[in-house]
């Protein structure tokens, strides 16, 4: 596996102006500064509560969402200085998973025809067009005669497979998921996560999964970022995250999975309050109102992020009190 990064954010800051309560303007930070690297063949789970700006940062690192700050550069060039047709490559090579691929859908349209539809704008002829969509629709097992079938004849099941099909048609480099099996029962769950993972693979595809789910991501994943309030506040290889975290949120994440008692304390004490509003960051480390370790610095000052193995970082200013 090259390591070198396929696609990369540098200080990536997104604002949304929302109205408040009093009909006035209110700005609301769903992205700080957020830094990554996705190398190429790695698989990249990025995870956090609801809210925290998972979805904001997949669709821009996909280039379906402008930032208000910061770049993604794939293989090294800003996509702000990409040109016409380079851009359009890109979009090719990024292709996006939602968690409803019906929505994505065209409901009027066969579903051959629509994962088909990438192969026909690349001018590719019908009869090879043909091939490709029985090797894809094999690949991700969709039976041959689903083609002549329109969406809303489908599970969801059979949905999310139409929608990872029809992103594989486009030939991708690039699969940035977000939350692919999260509206799926647990047994469907799991036939679509073995999908991509033998996607990965048999397409070599460089892959970013969005999930709330830290068990998934442990999976399917090489490398995990924790999320909190539009930073990131923990990132390093799956299982060093799960055996030896260094962040006080990312072990109240882990201790609430349900089914692994690994929690000394009880988990009610992990994980104090609601989610802040992303209306008003807390000041110093944004963790620390519902942080049980907080001391006055934590209030006052950013926790810069400390690199303690390879690939294995967090922001907080505990960390070596906490897990040394
Ligand atoms: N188009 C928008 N306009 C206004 N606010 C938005 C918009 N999109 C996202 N937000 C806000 O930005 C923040 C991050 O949202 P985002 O959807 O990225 O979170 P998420 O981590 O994907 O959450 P979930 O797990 O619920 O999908 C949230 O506070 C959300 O309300
Ligand atoms: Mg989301």
């Amino acid at each position: 596996m090259s390591k070198s990064p396929i696609l990369s954010a540098a200080d990536l800051h997104k604002t949304f102006k929302v109205s408040s309560h009093n009909y006035s303007t209110a700005v609301l930070t769903a992205l700080g500064q957020v830094s990554l690297q996705l190398s190429a063949g790695e698989t990249l789970g990025i995870a956090g509560e609801s809210g925290c700006g998972k979805s904001t940062l997949a669709k821009i690192m996909a280039g379906l969402m402008e930032p208000d700050g910061g770049s993604v550069l794939y293989k090294g060039t800003k996509l702000s200085q990409l040109g016409q047709g380079e851009r359009t490559l890109f979009r090719r090579k990024t292709q996006m998973i939602f968690q409803d691929p019906f929505s994505s859908l065209n409901p009027r349209m066969r579903i051959g025809d629509s994962i088909a539809e990438p192969l026909k704008i690349i001018g590719t002829s019908t009869v090879r067009q043909r091939e490709e969509l029985a090797r894809i629709m094999a690949a991700v097992g969709l039976q041959s005669d689903a083609a002549n079938r329109f969406p809303d004849e489908f599970s969801g099941g059979q949905r999310q497979r139409i929608g990872i099909a029809r992103a594989l048609a486009a030939s991708p480099e690039i699969l940035i998921a977000d939350e692919p099996v999260s509206s799926l029962d647990i047994s469907i769950q799991a036939q679509i996560i073995n999908i991509l993972l033998q996607m990965k693979t048999d397409f070599a595809l460089s892959m970013m999964i969005v999930s709330h789910n830290l068990l998934v991501l442990r999976h399917i994943c090489d490398r995990i970022i924790i999320m909190y309030l539009g930073e990131i506040v923990e990132c390093g290889p799956a299982s060093m995250l799960f055996q030896r975290c260094r962040h006080p949120y990312t072990e109240a994440l882990i201790a609430a999975i349900p089914g692994l008692h690994i929690a000394a304390v009880p988990k009610s004490e992990l994980l104090q309050d609601d989610l802040p509003s992303a209306l008003s960051i807390p000041s110093g480390c944004r963790f620390h109102p519902r942080c049980r370790h907080a001391v006055d610095l934590c209030r006052h000052e950013v926790p810069k992020t400390v690199e303690y193995a390879r690939g294995h970082s967090a922001a907080c200013h505990l960390s070596n009190r906490l897990y040394d």
